[in-house]
């Protein structure tokens, strides 16, 4: 079994689940500067669970995370992540409301082709423009945050950033980019958005 280790945080990975790769590391980073002792965060997505390993074992916060995949969800429970396995926000404590709520979807564009098998497909599939998850997940995420709350999502320049911040801009968000990595045939970026008051 492999392990790895970042930030005082060690994690397990397993067939078929995400392994954190350079998207995973900007938003831990990115969410490690928002994120403050007290907090309750909310990952949707959380894979192998490293995010969410690497907030809890530096930050004294309340987290759970949701997963659509078993085998991920079984992953990230082995990395002592706190697990609701399901779809988004389904299966979520009604009125329950986050200080920040983070996201690192499938956001590549993807042609039936290029489709995976199995559970990882999950991970990759952002549909025909990279966008599949986006919509719905701004569709929901203000009835699960704090009015003074914050989301963090982790995009490609394939995504098309101006997309998604005009996407969470009709949602009733500010948005911009707080932080980026160049790679190798896209820029990776972290979206922040707050909700308009
Ligand atoms: C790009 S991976 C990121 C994994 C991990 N958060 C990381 O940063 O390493 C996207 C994850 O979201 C999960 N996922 C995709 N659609 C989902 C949905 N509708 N509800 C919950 N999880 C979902 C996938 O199974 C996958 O584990």
């Amino acid at each position: 079994m492999v392990t790895i280790e970042y930030r005082n945080a060690k994690v397990r990975l397993a067939e078929q689940v995400y392994d954190p790769a350079e998207d995973s590391y900007l938003l831990a980073d990115t969410a490690l500067e928002i994120v403050k002792d007290g907090m309750a965060v909310l990952e949707i997505g959380t894979g192998s669970g490293f995010v969410s390993a690497v907030l809890k074992a530096n930050r004294d916060i309340r987290l759970i995370a949701t997963e659509i995949s078993p085998l991920a969800a079984n992953c990230a429970r082995s990395n002592r992540v706190d697990v609701i396995r399901t779809d988004m926000f389904s299966g979520l404590k009604a009125g329950k409301q986050f200080d920040v709520i983070i996201f690192n979807p499938p956001y590549l564009p993807t042609s039936e082709d290029e489709k995976v098998p199995g559970w990882l497909n999950y991970a990759f599939d952002g549909g025909v423009d990279g966008r599949k998850d986006i919509g719905p997940f701004m569709e929901q995420v203000a009835d699960h945050l704090q009015p003074d709350g914050v989301v963090l999502l982790l995009i490609s320049s394939l995504t098309g950033i101006d997309e998604v911040i005009s996407e969470m801009e009709v949602h009733n968000f500010n948005a911009h980019v707080i932080a980026s990595k160049k790679c190798s045939f896209e820029k990776l970026v972290v979206v922040e958005g707050r909700p308009i008051k």
